[in-house]
């Protein structure tokens, strides 16, 4: 089944880009947020996103006017009655997630599907509180969006066979790239991601190099699109915190714990690009 029209629930960073890649492909897309404030910031992203992919040659103006046409912003989950899929992109935390779940359930139409973008929360623990298990999925999606070819699918113990077959005609409708991983904290990208990003801070705290040597040394040595530091600061730090976090409270394995440095530089509101400050200086 594809689906006709799609819920996404946020429009932060990745809820805006979800709702952009879902317009590009020609559904139409409805986006909640919790005030008109947030709302009309992440309206103006997608358009800024939306111009980026013209001038990039991406797309062309037309193209892009017509995605942002289908893009309607509201501040009531009411509104998604008529979803065939419902993508949930708010804030990483459990009990705000449950609460959409379980209004979601009620609202979306009986065939719909349910999904979240969480990076490391248990998607089962989402599903307990609906009463279509056998419909909800992870759906994860990488930033930026509209350039990241990856969706990550993760499915439980409930999630039929029905489901990821439409998940995977939803994903290859956006053109991505899919894998699946089983239901665990981190799934594939984070479970190998994370503790390789907790090592690059502990051995720049532990004054093997300075922070630009180990960026230049895995950029340039192992050809990746950033060094650690680097991507760290794109990332986000407490949402690497939050999910190296989630991860060692789950495993309860050394190699999740978080390095004193990373947690110190969250408290101080160091958190990367979003904040103007990191392990670089974005002011
Ligand atoms: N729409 C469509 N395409 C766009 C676009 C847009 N809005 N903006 C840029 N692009 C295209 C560009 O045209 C370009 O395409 P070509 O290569 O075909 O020319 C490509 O995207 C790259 O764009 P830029 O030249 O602007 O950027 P860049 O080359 O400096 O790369 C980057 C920027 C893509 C962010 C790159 O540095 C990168 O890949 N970094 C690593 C990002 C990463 O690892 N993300 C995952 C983080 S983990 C996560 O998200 C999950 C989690 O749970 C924590």
């Amino acid at each position: 089944m594809r689906p006709s029209s799609i819920g996404v629930v946020g429009c932060g960073l990745m809820g805006s880009g979800i709702a952009e890649v879902c317009a590009r492909a020609g559904y139409q897309v409805k986006v909640r947020e919790v005030s008109d404030e947030l709302l009309a910031r992440g309206l103006a992203s997608i358009q800024k996103s939306l111009g980026k992919a013209v001038a990039r040659g991406k797309a062309s103006q037309d193209q892009a006017e017509q995605a942002m046409a289908r893009i309607t912003g509201t501040l009531q989950l009411s509104e998604f009655s008529d979803c065939d899929l419902a993508i949930e992109a708010a804030i990483e935390n459990m009990n705000i997630k449950k609460e959409i779940f379980a209004e979601l359930d009620r609202i979306l139409p009986p065939h719909a599907i349910l999904a979240s973008n969480t990076s490391s929360l248990c998607i089962t623990e989402m599903a307990s509180v609906t009463g279509r298990g056998e419909k909800v999925l992870g759906i994860h999606f990488f930033n930026p969006v509209p350039v990241m070819p990856l969706l990550e699918f993760v499915r439980t113990i409930l999630t039929s066979e029905d489901t990821m077959r439409a998940a995977h005609e939803f994903g290859a409708s956006l053109g991505k790239t899919m894998v699946t991983a089983k239901d665990t904290p981190g799934f594939i990208v984070n479970r190998l991601l994370i503790p390789y990003l907790l090592d690059a801070v502990q051995v720049y705290e532990n004054g093997l190099a300075t922070k630009e040597d180990i960026d230049a040394a895995i950029k340039l040595g192992l050809n990746h699109p950033m060094g650690p530091l680097t991507l760290l600061d794109f990332v986000g730090l407490d949402t690497c915190l939050f999910i190296a976090d989630a991860m060692y409270n789950e495993y309860k394995d050394s190699r999740y714990a978080a390095p004193p440095l990373l947690r110190r530089m969250v408290l101080a509101g160091h958190m990367g690009r979003k904040s103007g400050r990191g392990f670089y200086d974005y002011s």
